[in-house]
């Protein structure tokens, strides 16, 4: 899987991987969780293949066991070391080794590490021979290794070692132009012709992705798992990226008109939104609206499908298209279309069905 993304960053970091790749020299890749800083490792790995490429999760390297986990045991170091057993670092000699969560190895590990990347050579747990490596360190964490050293918790001078090039994975909402390629990827990997519809892949590129490119994959198999067919809807998005797009027009709608009609107290339905909720007629509006897309226009059709008459559908319909009301009665900023900031109902719904008309 290469690192997939057409923005100016990724584009410079994936050139950079390639030109380090045939290097031995130590890199340490920076960046939030799920960013993809395991998947840049690999590529820097497998452009250049060398030996093996041996992940080694520093996170879960604690207790007394994870010394012989790094640098293996002799026979009888210890109670029950019935057998030799060659480390992590050993198996990456002549390869990569990827300390991936390097921030999280204790400090009397970081010792440890420090020896073999200074001196190329490590010694197994109960044994009095030096075993000479050659090791090309790729280590990665989510951490400021920074912060971490002026707070004591990171050795400086092992920092050094593995700072020699330092590549800064961006987050997802710093480059959301990559959103789509994302979504497209993840959709043609589930084996069905998926696709997605346009409110949905709105409602994606409004929301910042703190869990970033996992959490983006695991939206996109979850909205696959609860459609009803090929088409993804915006129903079948979580409820946190709905709410997210819900909140983010109404902020800016209700700030402006809390600074501009109420003498800068917040309107009301501020309230609401800061607290994640979506109001029930914007939730209505919102179905309706993808009925009549997916229908193409057909009122007869979406009407059945929403479970209502034709008359209440024509009803709704008129009520979306009254004008609002003033916008210094504080109750006026609850009107769907001002409080979510839509765009004209009919307008916004013509613009996708007219070429079915
Ligand atoms: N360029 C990419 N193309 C396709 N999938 C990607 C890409 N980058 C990341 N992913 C996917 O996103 C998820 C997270 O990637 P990865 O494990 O490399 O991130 P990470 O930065 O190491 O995260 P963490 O800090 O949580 O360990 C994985 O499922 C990976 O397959
Ligand atoms: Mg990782």
């Amino acid at each position: 899987m290469g690192l997939l993304g057409r923005s100016p960053r990724i584009v410079q970091i994936r050139s950079q991987l390639e030109k380090l790749s045939a290097s031995r020299t130590p890199v340490l890749i920076q960046g939030e969780s799920g960013t993809g800083k395991e998947v840049a490792a690999r590529v820097l790995y497998d452009t250049t293949p060398r030996g093996h490429f041996v992940p080694i999760d520093c996170g879960s390297m604690v207790g007394p066991l994870m010394e012989t986990e790094l640098f293996g045991h002799t026979r009888g170091a210890f109670t029950g070391a019935g057998e030799a057993k060659r480390g992590l670092i050993e198996l990456a000699n002549g390869g990569t080794a990827f300390f991936d969560e390097v921030g999280d190895l204790p400090l009397d590990l970081q010792v440890k590490l420090l020896r073999v990347l200074q001196e190329r050579e490590f010694r197994p747990v109960g044994s009095l021979q030096r075993v000479r490596v050659d090791i090309r360190f790729v280590a990665a964490t989510h951490r400021d290794l920074q912060r971490e050293v002026a707070a004591g918790r990171f050795r400086e001078d092992l920092f050094h070692r593995l700072n020699v090039v330092r590549l800064t994975l961006p987050p997802l909402r710093e480059r959301k132009e990559d959103i789509p390629l994302f979504v497209e990827r993840f959709l043609s990997s589930m084996g069905q012709r998926y696709m997605i519809s346009d409110d949905a892949m709105e409602a994606i590129l409004a929301y910042d992705w703190p869990g970033n490119i996992r959490e983006l994959k695991n939206c996109v198999e979850r909205m696959v798992a609860f459609s009803s067919g090929l088409l993804l809807h915006y129903r079948d998005l979580p409820t946190g990226v709905c709410n997210a797009e819900a909140l983010e027009r109404p902020r800016a709608m209700a700030m402006a008109a809390g600074a501009s009609a109420t003498g800068g107290a917040p309107p009301v339905p501020i309230a609401a939104v800061e607290v994640g909720v979506i109001p029930l007629h914007q939730v209505e509006r919102r179905a309706i609206e993808q009925a009549l897309v997916f229908t193409h226009g057909d009122r007869t059709t979406a009407a059945q499908l929403l479970g209502i008459g034709r008359t209440t559908l024509y009803r709704k319909l008129k009520e979306y298209e009254s004008p609002p009301r003033p916008a210094a009665d504080p109750q006026a900023c609850s009107s769907v279309s001002e409080v979510a900031g839509l765009r004209p109902f009919e307008d916004r719904f013509l613009a996708v069905a007219a070429p079915q008309v």
